[in-house]
C-alpha cells in the first residue's frame, strides 16, 4: 500500500498509540465472538516484542457520547490479557489527568487499554482539541482498525493528522491488500454475491466492479428491487423505490451486446414466501413472481442450485450480505447453502473474500468459516472499499517513504 506501515516504524521505548476495532459482542460481562481481538494480535505482539509502550484505543457499540457501563471495554481488557498471557491495564477514561499518569508510567512492552473513545461526543465529531488530547498519549500512531476505517473520527483521522508518523498495522494492511486484489486483479471467473436489505450501498459496489466480474448473484432483501426493475411482481416484499432506475441501468450494462463484455446477472428464480418476516407458516413460490399478500423471505431451492452452480465455476469470490431474513431459522437456508458452496469452491482452489456480520455469522452456522480465504473484519468498511470510496482512516495515514533507488552497477 502507498501508506506508512508498522514495519517502517522504530518502536523500541516509544509510546505507541494504536487504534484497534474491539467493537465485539459482550454478554454478561464477557466477550462473545473475539475474532476482531485475535485479528489485532499480530500488531499488538509486534509492538510488545519490539519494546514499544502500547496504548490501545477503541470504540465499543454506539453509546450516546457519554459513559455507559454497558459499553465499557473492561471485559475486553480481561479477555486480551488472557490471550496475551500478560497484564493489560484498563484506564478509567481515554483522556484526562489520571490517564496521562498511567501512560507516563508505562514501561517497554507494557499494555494499557483506554476506555471507550465514544464515551466522549467529541470522538465522532472529530473535535480537534479532543483529538490532540488522544494524540498526546503517543509518539507514533498505528491504525489497525479496518472495521472503523470508513469513519472520520478523532481516534482514526484526528490523531493520524497530528502525529508525525501514522502507520497501518498488519490487519489494516492485509485487509487493504486483499480487497485491492479483488478490485484490481481478481482471477477469473470472478463471482460476486450480494444480499442484505440495503440496495443503494450495494449498487455502488456493482457500479465499481461491473466491468471486472464474470457473474453477479443477487439475493436477500435487495433482490426484490431488481426483480421489480425487471417488471416482475414482488407482492409485499421489501422495495427501495428510489433505487429501481439505477438497478435497471446496472442490468442493462450487464446485458452488454458485446459477448466479451457481457456478464451473468442472476436474480432469484424462486423464493421462500411468508405473510410477514415473523410468520410461522411459509411456502415456496415456484417461479420468480410473488403474489400480493406475500413477501419474499429467502431464496428458494431452484435459486440455491443456480447460485451453487455459478459459485463452483469461480476462481475468485466476493460475498457480502445474507440471502434472506437470516435471523429467523426458517429463512436461513439460502444463506447457509451459499456459505457451504463458497467453502466448497474455496476447497477447489478459488480465492474467497467475505465481509458483513450476517455473512460471517452464516459461515459460522454452516461450520465453514475456517475454509474461507479471507474473512474481513469490516462489514461497512469492506463494502465502501469495494465501492471505490476512499476510506478516511486510511487516507489520513502518513504517505509511504520512497525506497532508496539501487544504483546501477
Ligand atoms: C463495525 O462494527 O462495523 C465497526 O466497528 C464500526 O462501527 P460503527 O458502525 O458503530 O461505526
Amino acid at each position: 500500500m502507498d501508506r506508512l506501515v508498522i514495519d517502517d516504524l522504530e518502536l523500541k521505548g516509544k509510546r505507541v498509540l494504536t487504534r484497534v476495532d474491539f467493537n465485539v459482542p459482550i454478554a454478561d460481562g464477557k466477550v462473545g465472538d473475539d475474532t476482531r481481538i485475535r485479528a489485532a494480535l499480530p500488531t499488538i505482539n509486534k509492538v510488545i516484542s519490539d519494546g514499544g509502550r502500547l496504548i490501545l484505543m477503541s470504540h465499543l457499540g454506539r453509546p450516546k457520547g457519554k459513559p455507559d457501563s454497558k459499553f465499557s471495554l473492561k471485559p475486553v481488557a480481561e479477555h486480551l490479557a488472557g490471550l496475551l498471557e500478560k497484564p493489560v491495564v484498563m484506564a478509567a477514561d481515554c483522556v484526562g489527568d489520571s490517564v496521562e499518569k498511567q501512560v507516563s508510567k508505562l514501561q517497554d512492552g507494557e499494555v494499557l487499554l483506554l476506555e471507550n473513545v465514544r464515551f466522549h461526543k467529541e470522538e465522532t465529531s472529530n473535535e480537534p482539541e479532543f483529538a490532540k488530547q488522544l494524540a498526546d498519549h503517543g509518539e507514533v500512531f498505528i491504525n489497525d482498525a479496518f472495521g472503523t476505517a470508513h469513519r472520520a473520527h478523532a481516534s482514526t483521522v484526528g490523531v493520524a493528522k497530528i502525529l508525525k508518523e501514522a502507520a497501518a498495522g498488519y490487519l489494516l494492511q492485509s485487509e487493504v491488500e486483499t480487497l485491492t486484489k479483488m478490485l484490481e486483479s481478481p482471477e477469473k471467473p470472478y463471482v460476486v454475491i450480494l444480499g442484505g436489505a440495503k440496495v443503494a450501498d450495494k449498487l455502488q459496489v456493482i457500479r465499481n466492479i461491473i466491468t471486472k466480474v464474470s457473474a453477479i448473484l443477487v439475493g436477500g432483501g435487495m433482490a426484490y428491487t431488481f426483480l421489480k426493475a425487471r417488471g416482475t411482481e414482488i407482492g409485499d416484499s421489501l422495495l427501495d423505490d428510489n433505487s429501481i432506475a439505477t438497478a435497471h441501468n446496472a442490468m442493462v450494462v450487464a446485458d452488454n451486446p458485446h459477448p466479451e463484455k457481457r456478464l451473468d446477472f442472476v436474480l432469484p428464480l424462486d423464493h421462500t414466501v411468508a405473510s410477514s418476516p415473523k410468520a410461522p407458516d411459509f411456502q415456496t413460490s415456484p417461479n420468480g413472481g410473488i403474489a400480493s399478500g406475500a413477501m419474499g423471505v429467502d431464496i428458494g431451492p431452484k435459486t440455491i442450485a443456480a447460485f451453487r452452480e455459478k459459485i463452483l465455476t469461480a476462481k475468485s469470490i466476493f460475498w457480502n450480505g445474507p440471502m434472506g431474513i437470516f435471523e429467523n431459522e426458517n429463512f436461513a437456508t439460502g444463506t447457509i447453502e451459499v456459505a457451504k458452496a463458497v467453502a466448497e469452491a474455496t476447497g477447489n482452489g478459488a480465492f474467497s473474500v467475505i465481509g458483513g456480520g450476517d455473512s460471517v455469522a452464516a459461515l459460522e452456522k454452516a461450520g465453514v468459516k475456517e475454509s474461507i480465504s479471507h474473512v474481513s473484519t469490516g462489514g461497512g468498511a469492506s463494502l465502501e472499499f469495494m465501492a471505490g470510496i476512499d476510506l478516511p482512516g486510511i487516507n489520513a495515514l502518513s504517505k509511504a517513504k520512497k525506497k532508496p533507488e539501487v544504483a546501477a552497477q
